[in-house]
C-alpha cells in the first residue's frame, strides 16, 4: 500500500474518500497524528500530515521514527513524501518541482535510527542512493501526466531549522553540491531505508534560498503561504495520478 506524507501546505488531499482515522501507538512514541485511511479514485492510500493536522510540530519536533514505524505497521511498502523547499540554484525558482536523487544530512540531535540500544543488532544500512528509484520513476511519470515539468534528480540539503539559513550556509551547501534546502528530509529517508520502504520525495521550491534571487535581502516565511498553497494544489493533482501509477 502507498502512504503519502504531506508537508507544509498539504494537510489534506484532493478526492480523498476517507474511510477511517487511526491513532497508532509505537515503541518510539507518538506519530505526528492519526493515520488517515481512504481511497483516491478507488486506490487505497494512507495519509499522514508530517507537522500534525493543525501544523503544530516544528521540523525538529517531529517523531520521524514513530511516523515511519506506524506506516509500516499498517502494511505500507511505498511512501511518497511531499516537501516544500528553498531553491539554491538560480535557474529553478519558486514553483519548480524536483524529484531529488541525493541527500546531504546537516541535521543534528534527531533520533535517526531504529538500530540502537542493547536489544537491536548493530546494522549499517546502504544509503548510496537514498531514494527508491522505482518510486522516483513513478513520481516523475505522475508529474508528467499532470502536464507539469520537473527536474529529474537534485541534491536535498536537510537542515535542522526551524530558523532559515545564512547566506554563507547556502553558499556552502551549493559548494557541497546541493540544489535544494529543506528541514524534514532527514532522518525520514534513512528511517524509510532501515524499514525497507520504497521512499521518494516530490520537492516543490516555494522560495529562493537565503541570499538567492528574490531572497537576496531575506525571506519572510509567512509571506510564502500563497506560493505554498498554489504549489500544493498542483501536487494534489500529481498525487491523484501517482496513486494510479503506483497500483499498475
Ligand atoms: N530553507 C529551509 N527549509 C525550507 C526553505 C528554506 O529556504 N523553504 C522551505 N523550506
Amino acid at each position: 500500500m502507498l502512504a503519502i506524507i504531506g508537508g507544509s501546505g498539504l494537510s489534506q488531499l484532493a478526492n480523498f474518500e476517507i474511510t477511517r482515522r487511526q491513532v497508532i501507538r509505537t515503541p518510539y512514541g507518538e506519530p505526528s497524528g492519526a493515520l488517515t485511511f481512504g481511497k483516491i479514485k478507488n486506490h487505497e492510500v494512507i495519509f499522514l500530515a508530517r507537522h500534525g493536522y493543525g501544523h503544530t510540530l516544528a521540523p525538529h519536533e517531529i517523531n520521524y521514527r514513530a511516523n515511519m514505524w506506524a506506516l509500516q505497521a499498517q502494511g505500507v511498502v511505498d511512501v511518497v513524501s511531499v516537501a516544500s523547499v528553498g531553491g539554491i540554484s538560480e535557474e529553478h525558482g519558486p514553483g519548480s518541482i524536483f524529484i531529488p536523487d541525493q541527500i546531504i544530512d546537516y541535521t543534528h540531535g534527531r533520533k535517526a535510527t531504529y538500530f540502537e540500544g542493547s536489544e537491536a543488532p548493530v546494522t549499517h544500512v546502504d544509503f548510496t542512493d537514498p531514494y527508491c528509484e522505482k518510486m522516483r520513476q513513478r513520481c516523475m511519470k505522475a508529474t508528467l501526466v499532470s502536464g507539469e515539468t520537473y527536474v529529474d534528480g537534485g541534491v536535498y540539503a536537510a537542515v535542522q531549522g526551524p530558523r532559515l539559513e545564512s547566506r554563507a550556509e547556502i553558499n556552502k551547501f551549493e559548494r557541497d553540491g546541493a540544489n535544494l534546502v529543506g528541514m524534514t528530509g532527514m532522518p525520514e529517508a534513512s528511517l524509510a531505508r532501515e524499514l525497507d520502504l520504497c521512499y521518494a520525495a516530490i520537492a516543490v521550491v516555494v522560495n529562493y534560498a537565503a541570499g538567492r534571487g528574490s531572497s537576496g535581502n531575506g525571506i519572510q516565511f509567512n509571506e510564502l503561504s500563497d506560493v505554498i498553497d498554489k504549489s500544493m494544489s498542483r501536487v494534489r493533482l500529481i498525487l491523484e495520478h501517482l496513486v494510479e501509477i503506483n497500483d499498475d
